[in-house]
């Protein structure tokens, strides 16, 4: 370790001139710059405009002591090292120092080399601390505030309604078709927030078994069932202090709902097994393509719960309202699929740019970006033209088949009326679920999304249909 050209310099705050004297000698030999001061007073004024990067001090001194120095260097910056000077025999005092705060101490008479060792590796812990900080700052500017694209009015609104939740600390629904940007903006508002330093934890109500379900929101106790050999913290309990995203909210099992409602209104919560509830600080935002208003109207969802949920309501408008933001999603998509795939710059032909306004994007923004994203990597040329979009492939199957036939020559309509509608309605459920999943390259998830049904309900239809 050496001393580096950057390095801030030490302050030396020492009452003795010749000991004062010998130790910045030997500072200085290696190059280090050293700033004295002779009690409590000069180093607080030291520390106050000199902003050393280590602090050297006796901790008897005549006016003041090292004790003082100490709160006053950490009370500037909790990371300020601060090495302590103590005359032999006074170890307590050391020992008290350190549990003050000093990184450690030296006991007099003071070994030089022993010294610079010290500073040295105090000034490297300073480096790393440094370093750390960039780090983290860079790493949250990259996955960053996500960036929300769009300029259309009907998104302002919503970025505003997001604005303003973020202020407080209340719960949040976001509503919205699937794909629109849901949980985007969850984690916008996360960042938005004061909790943005806290954790931001995801829990999906629909993708998770109705009976893993409880365990995975509310955690369990060791021993709360067989298998439960150590106790797990619950989604709620993680997300202390930050933002629980409660995902496909709609799709919440009645059974868990009181539970859920119980947490929201309480903040508080029982584990699997356990025997005393535990409290936390958590802001809650869910989100819902399902239309909960419909659900409690149907008696599927706790009108209670709706209630406490629907605080602060925000509606994300379908792609297909705002077209304003279709050009411009889709220019970012460009820039971004090209960059990841190491591609220049591709414009976007005026054929394409109509196609993708006529579009009706049911699977909203991801639909959009799963299609520029194909476009990008069909793209030989420069230019993006409507045919590598390839969004006329996407139109009703039934008129493309109307231009041979007459469709319903092709149906089979034998048997009672409830038998030849479901054999029709089989069919169609069947065409429908292959296309979705062509489209998603297999993924039941999208495929999921693009046919607006639950993961749940398409993990059904795939097994009754035997589709694989
Ligand atoms: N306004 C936007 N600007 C940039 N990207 C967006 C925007 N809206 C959505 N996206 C992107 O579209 C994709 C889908 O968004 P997101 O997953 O947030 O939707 P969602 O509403 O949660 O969908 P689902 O209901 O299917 O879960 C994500 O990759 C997201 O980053
Ligand atoms: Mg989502």
């Amino acid at each position: 370790m050496s001393r580096r050209s950057t390095d801030p310099p030490i302050l030396l705050v020492e009452d003795k001139d010749s000991l004062r004297a010998m130790l910045r000698l030997a500072l200085e030999a290696h190059s280090h710059t050293v700033i004295e001061a002779r009690d409590q007073a000069e180093a607080v004024q030291a520390l106050r405009s000199t902003c050393p990067g280590v602090v050297l001090s006796d901790l008897r001194l005549p006016t003041g002591d090292g004790f003082g120095v100490l709160r006053a260097a950490k009370e500037l910056d909790p990371e300020l090292p601060v090495i302590v000077m103590t005359a032999y025999g006074s170890i307590q005092d050391a020992v008290t120092a350190m549990k003050e705060g000093a990184l450690d101490f030296l006991a007099k008479p003071v070994d030089p080399d022993h010294l610079l060792l010290m500073v040295e590796r105090a000034l490297s812990l300073r480096r790393l601390a440094a370093e750390n900080v960039l780090l983290k700052e860079e790493l949250a500017s990259r996955r960053g505030a996500p960036q929300i694209i769009g300029d259309d009015p009907k998104l302002k609104q919503v970025t505003l309604a997001l604005q303003r939740a973020a202020a407080t600390d209340t719960t949040v629904l976001l509503e919205g078709e699937s794909g629109t940007g849901k949980e985007l903006f969850a984690r916008a508002l996360h960042v938005l927030s004061t909790r943005a330093e806290g954790p931001f934890v995801a829990i999906n109500c629909a993708a998770i078994p109705e009976n893993l379900l409880e365990t995975e929101l509310f955690g369990y106790e060791k021993g709360a069932f067989t298998g439960a050999a150590a106790r797990k913290p619950g989604k709620f309990e993680l997300a202390h202090r930050g933002t629980l995203f409660l995902d496909e909210i709609g799709e919440l099992p009645l059974t868990l709902q009181a539970k859920i409602l119980r947490a929201l209104e309480e903040r508080r919560f029982d584990r699997v097994g356990g025997t005393s509830s535990i409290q936390v600080d958590v802001r809650v935002v869910a989100a819902t393509n399902r239309n909960l208003k419909a659900a409690v109207a149907a008696r599927q969802y706790r009108e209670d719960l709706y209630f406490r949920l629907s605080v602060f309501p925000i509606s994300i408008p379908p792609l297909r309202e705002r077209p304003g933001d279709i050009q411009m999603l889709a220019r970012s998509f460009i820039e971004r699929f090209c960059r990841d795939l190491n591609k220049k710059a591709l414009a976007l032909a005026p054929s394409a740019i109509d196609e993708l306004l006529a579009y009706s994007w049911r699977g909203n923004v991801r639909e959009l970006q799963n299609c520029i994203e194909r476009a990008v990597i069909l793209t030989e040329g420069d230019t993006i033209h409507a045919r590598h979009l390839n969004l006329s492939a996407h139109t009703d199957p039934v008129v493309a088949a109307s231009e041979d036939d007459d469709p319903w020559s092709q149906i089979d309509l034998s048997g009672t009326m409830a038998e030849a509608s479901r054999r029709v309605l089989i069919d169609v459920e069947r065409r429908k679920i292959t296309q979705a999943l062509k489209e998603a390259s297999g993924n039941v998830g999208i495929a999921a999304e693009i046919l607006q049904v639950s993961f749940k309900t398409l993990q059904a239809k795939l097994k009754e249909y035997q589709i694989s």
